[in-house]
Formats: C-alpha cells, sequence, structure tokens
C-alpha cells in the first residue's frame, strides 16, 4: 500500500537541497562560530550569511534577527520577553486571539497567572479577527498584542498590516506568529509592520530543531535564558551551523518556489474541496475560500447530519495509507476538542469529528484524488447518518 503523507503542517521532510547544504557543516567546516582561529571564523562566517538570507527574504535587517530553537521558543521569548520589559503597574494588559498556536496560548496563560491580565479575542466563523473587536478589547493599559499570521488548524491568513496599525496607534506592540507564513504566502516584517514576529525551520523543509525570531531594531528584550554573548546577548549557547544553514537554505528555495508552489497548491486545495463537497454528507469547511493558505483543508462533519468517532475516522484513514490529522488534541491523556475549530462556532462533537488535510511540496493530484475517495469511503463505512425530523404539521 503507498502512504501518502498530508500532514505537511505538522512537519515536512527535509528537503534533498537542504541536506547536501547542511552536510559540510557537520564535517570539515565543524568549527565553534565564537573561536577566533580559522574554524571558527569559516563557522561564523556561514552563520552570518545565513541571517542576512533569511532577513532579506523576510525584509529585515539581519541584526532584527535571532536563531531560537524553534517556533515554540520564538512565541515564549516573543511575549515573556517583552512583558518584563514593557509592562508597568498601570500596563500589564495582554491580547491574544482565541486561536493562536499553544506556544502562544500557554504562554499568555502563565503571563496570567504571574499577574497579567489576558484578553482571548474572538474570531468570526470564519477563523478571522475582526479589527473591530481589536479596537473595543485594546486600552491605555494594553502594551502587547500577538496575533498568528497564518493559522496551522484553518489556514486563515489574518490582516496583520491593519491589526498591527490598531495596537500601534494604542501605543502598544504587535507579535505575530509567522510559523506557517514564511515560504507559503508573502511575508514582510517592514510591509507588515510587525514589532516581533516567530518563525520556525520544519515547516518549509528544513530541519526540526530550529527557529528565528525578528525583534525590529530598538525594541528591548530580556533574554530567557543567561550565558555567553551569541546573539548580541538574547539568546545564549554555541550556535548549530549545520541547523542554520539548512534554516537558510529552506527559506530560500520555498520563497523562490513560492509563487509556483502556490498556484500548483490552490489547484489541488480546489480539487479536494468539491471532491470532497460531493461526497461526504453534512462535510463543513474550515477553511476559508479567500485569505488563506493554499496548504490546508480542514474540514468537519456536521454532528446534526451524522455521528462519527474523529479519533476512528483518522486512525481508519491511516490504516488506508493516507496520514492526517484530527481537530482533537491530546491533553492529559485524553482527547480535547480543538480550541480554533471551537472557536469558529462548532459543537464539540463536530470539532471531534475533523479532518485537516494539508498538502505540500511532494503532493500530486494523484495522491489528492486517492485521499478523497479513501476519506468518504471511510465516512460511509464507520459513520452513522442521522434520520432527519420529520417537518411539524
Ligand atoms: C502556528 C505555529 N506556531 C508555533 C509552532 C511551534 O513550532 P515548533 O514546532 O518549531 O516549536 C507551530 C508548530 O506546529 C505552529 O504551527
Amino acid at each position: 500500500m503507498k502512504r501518502i503523507y498530508m500532514d505537511y503542517t505538522a512537519t515536512t521532510p527535509v528537503d534533498k537541497r537542504v541536506i547536501d547544504a547542511m552536510l559540510p557543516c557537520f564535517g570539515e567546516a565543524f568549527g565553534n562560530a565564537s573561536s577566533i582561529h580559522s574554524f571558527g571564523r569559516e563557522a561564523k562566517a556561514a552563520l552570518e550569511n545565513s541571517r542576512e538570507k533569511l532577513a532579506s527574504l523576510i525584509g529585515a535587517q539581519p541584526s532584527e534577527l535571532y536563531f531560537t530553537s524553534g517556533g515554540t521558543e520564538s512565541d515564549n521569548a516573543a511575549l515573556t520577553g517583552i512583558s518584563s520589559k514593557y509592562s508597568t503597574r498601570d500596563r500589564r494588559h495582554i491580547i491574544v486571539s482565541a486561536i493562536e498556536h499553544h506556544a502562544v496560548l500557554h504562554t499568555a496563560r502563565y503571563l496570567e497567572s504571574k499577574g497579567f491580565s489576558v484578553t482571548l479575542l474572538k474570531v468570526d466563523s470564519h477563523g478571522f479577527v475582526s479589527p473591530e473587536e481589536l479596537e473595543k478589547a485594546i486600552s491605555k493599559e494594553t502594551f502587547l498584542v500577538s496575533i498568528i499570521h497564518a493559522n496551522n488548524e484553518t489556514g486563515a491568513v489574518q490582516d496583520i498590516k491593519t491589526l498591527a496599525g490598531i495596537a500601534h496607534e494604542r501605543g502598544a506592540l504587535f507579535h505575530t506568529d509567522a510559523v506557517q507564513s514564511l515560504g507559503k504566502i508573502n511575508f514582510n516584517v517592514a510591509e507588515t509592520d510587525v514589532d516581533l514576529a516567530s518563525f520556525t525551520a520544519h515547516k518549509i523543509y528544513g530541519p526540526k530543531g530550529i527557529g528565528a525570531l525578528y525583534i525590529k531594531r530598538g525594541i528591548d528584550f530580556e533574554a530567557a535564558f543567561h550565558g555567553g554573548s551569541q546573539e548580541r546577548n538574547r539568546r545564549p549557547g554555541t550556535e548549530s551551523i549545520p541547523l542554520v544553514v539548512g534554516y537558510a537554505t529552506a527559506a530560500e528555495l520555498a520563497v523562490t518556489e513560492l509563487d509556483r508552489e502556490r498556484e500548483r497548491l490552490t489547484t489541488l486545495n480546489r480539487i479536494m474541496r468539491s471532491g470532497i463537497e460531493s461526497t461526504i454528507p453534512g462535510a463543513l469547511f474550515n477553511s476559508p475560500v479567500e485569505r488563506g493558505v493554499p496548504q490546508i483543508l480542514s474540514v468537519s462533519i456536521d454532528s446534526n447530519v451524522m455521528e462519527i468517532d474523529g479519533e476512528a475516522l483518522i486512525i481508519n484513514m491511516d490504516l488506508e495509507g493516507i496520514a492526517v490529522t484530527s481537530g482533537s488534541a491530546c491533553s492529559s491523556g485524553s482527547l480535547q476538542p480543538s480550541h480554533v475549530i471551537k472557536a469558529l462556532g462548532r459543537d464539540d462533537r463536530t470539532t471531534m469529528a475533523t479532518v485537516r488535510f494539508s498538502i505540500g511540496r511532494f503532493t500530486t493530484e494523484d495522491d489528492v484524488r486517492t485521499a478523497i475517495d479513501v476519506f468518504a469511503g471511510v465516512v460511509a463505512r464507520i459513520g452513522k447518518r442521522k434520520k432527519l425530523s420529520s417537518p411539524v404539521s
């Protein structure tokens, strides 16, 4: 049986071209970038070339970009590093959207436990944060707003520029989690005018364990770790040159190939959407038709139309070779409905019956058509169609 990977939003395979760029850094170019001898200088050059490459891809200065271990660290560092510098006794309010990744949501909850006040901004039924809602929630006590750019469960892309503008008008800083954006849609810090942005490599065919945090020049920031003076004292520890080089190579490839890839994936996404629409009773799409990344198509099965066990759905699809993700997360050993899908207004049972298809560089049209057939077959087999109640006379 051919296995078809449709979970590119969770992670991606490392591109062969990225591996080729990384390999010499494990061998002959193994130096420590802090050493002043020639081995160290070579490592330092590779580090700074990679930083320059990545910075230019997002419209930043190299000195504004810090390497981290990935998106989770970048999100944590952004929220905590700003909170300790910009909050005062009268300014302790943070706004985040209800559809943030746990890396932001749980950091905000942690800060709340330390005495900050946190507002979760609702989204509409298509998964968008409305600028009016932000206007209503923001006050002179707000010092930080954090809103995800491209959502990892629905693919909805927020109007970051407008939202950042509202934060700035009220004197608050603006952070965005751009982990699912860079290399998939255009993302530029100068155009969006964000103050901080988080990134990771493993969503764009780079290695796991490396990411970056953009911090606009002039912004004060408290480091989470203490140690050497690497990364301008903001992130001490010996830099991993193979990972850094792999990340910059992956990002460059993704951005260079973005337009062509976006067109191809948009076509595949449309095929999937119309195939599901015509074969699955009660299919409700969580991904917007407009303003979404083409990599993601999330669909729930309406619990008023059909009873179906979400976990069984994913397991059965896997048994038939299709690797997808559900609309639930394992929390304390039990499956909980996804906070993102629930935020769209779905009930718990519909949320649990969610499948996120996410496609990428190696997905073909055949893969997509096979996935639709398997999905339709599994739903027909394990779902129980509800009887429509007879109209009241
Ligand atoms: C939107 C978003 N933010 C943050 C993260 C965390 O990134 P990492 O896995 O690099 O820690 C992810 C990964 O799933 C994500 O999708």
